[in-house]
């Protein structure tokens, strides 16, 4: 009788004996919530496409800061939908505009405690739902996005923001806005890239998620899903331009990319899970196709496993709340 000379099967022989052997670990402190935050409501709103998550209104959202602190989160990413949009996103640079507030709202409830982010782009505050400025011709405008990007950045982190998420992927946002930044007396404004961020489908659920009246598509700023090298190139130049933490996004669809740019660079390197990946797996598990729990466990973890340190995900208070016990 032959036997097999080695038994990889041994190290997975019991909870104990996995847990022992385990490469990659999720912690609280890794993960961040994105949230919206909607203006002059009263009461919040459940996004059908996106089930557990709500638009909302400012005092729901405090006490979801407090929670997120308590559990130990690394943060919460905010967004803000606006009472009216106009074609130049005035919303976004009103101090008294609902992400603004909100953000002030976030640093009053936690202070220092959890890091408090800001989406840095557009598309929620444009009543053409597109992530930059209309030139005559109805093209996106980048120079003159990049400027008003960069009064955002101010403002937002006059607002309490401890950290700018730029995500419209216009060129030279990040360069821009850091500079703006330091001029303003905010060195010290952490600005997570939005690096390598893909036109995507998945971001689907997100389009009712801020109310986005958006005609057409992004192409012509966001990534097209057959180039990879190009995520390398744009993650490198945000680095030159200042980026202290990029971003790739989607994650799931984007998992080789998100283990190249953790090869490539020694910056933090974050993936945002983002609303169409939770829309798959909570329509399939709501049919009884798939157990949910351990999809999202799955899912999390192979995010973390290809190489980010840092995972936006709408699942990250209930999965805070689940590696506590
Ligand atoms: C742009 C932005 C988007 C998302 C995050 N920031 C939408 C887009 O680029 O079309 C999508 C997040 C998600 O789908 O969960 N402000």
């Amino acid at each position: 009788m032959s036997f097999p000379s080695d038994r990889p099967r041994r190290l997975r022989s019991s909870p104990a004996m996995r847990r022992l052997v385990a490469e990659t670990h999720v912690q609280p402190s890794q993960l961040v919530l994105p949230m919206f935050v909607a203006e002059g409501r009263t009461e919040v709103r459940p996004i059908a496409s996106m089930p557990g998550v709500v638009q909302h209104t400012r005092d729901s959202a405090r006490r979801v800061y407090a929670e997120a602190a308590e559990l130990g989160l690394g943060g919460v990413m905010l967004f803000g939908l606006p009472e009216r949009k106009d074609a130049v996103g005035s919303g976004a640079l009103d101090p008294d505009g609902i992400l603004n507030v909100a953000l002030a709202d976030a640093r009053a409830e936690v202070g220092d405690d959890l890091l408090v982010m800001a989406d840095l782009c557009l598309d929620e505050f444009t009543d053409h739902g597109h992530c930059g400025v209309l030139d005559s011709r109805g093209r996106v405008d980048n120079d003159a996005t990049v400027e008003i990007y960069a009064q955002m950045g101010v403002v937002q982190a006059e607002a309490g923001a401890h950290v700018v998420g730029p995500s419209g992927m216009m060129d030279g946002q990040v360069g821009a806005i850091r500079a703006a930044l330091d001029d303003a007396g905010h060195d010290e404004t952490v600005i997570l890239a939005y690096a390598a961020k893909y036109s995507s489908a998945f971001y689907g659920p997100f389009r009712e998620a801020v109310d986005s009246s958006l005609q057409g598509d992004r192409k012509t700023y966001q990534q097209d899903p057959a180039n990879g090298r190009e995520a390398i190139r744009e993650t490198l130049l945000d680095i030159e331009e200042g980026a202290d933490i990029v971003m790739v996004k989607p994650a799931l669809s984007y998992l080789d990319l998100i283990a190249d740019v953790r090869a490539a660079v020694d910056v933090p390197v974050a993936a945002y899970n983002i609303s169409g990946e939770l829309a798959m797996v909570e329509a399939a598990a709501a049919n009884g196709w798939i157990d949910r729990d351990r999809a999202i466990d799955e899912i999390i973890i192979s995010i973390r496993r290809a190489g980010a340190d840092i995972v936006l995900t709408y699942w990250a208070a209930e999965l805070a709340t689940r590696l506590r016990r």
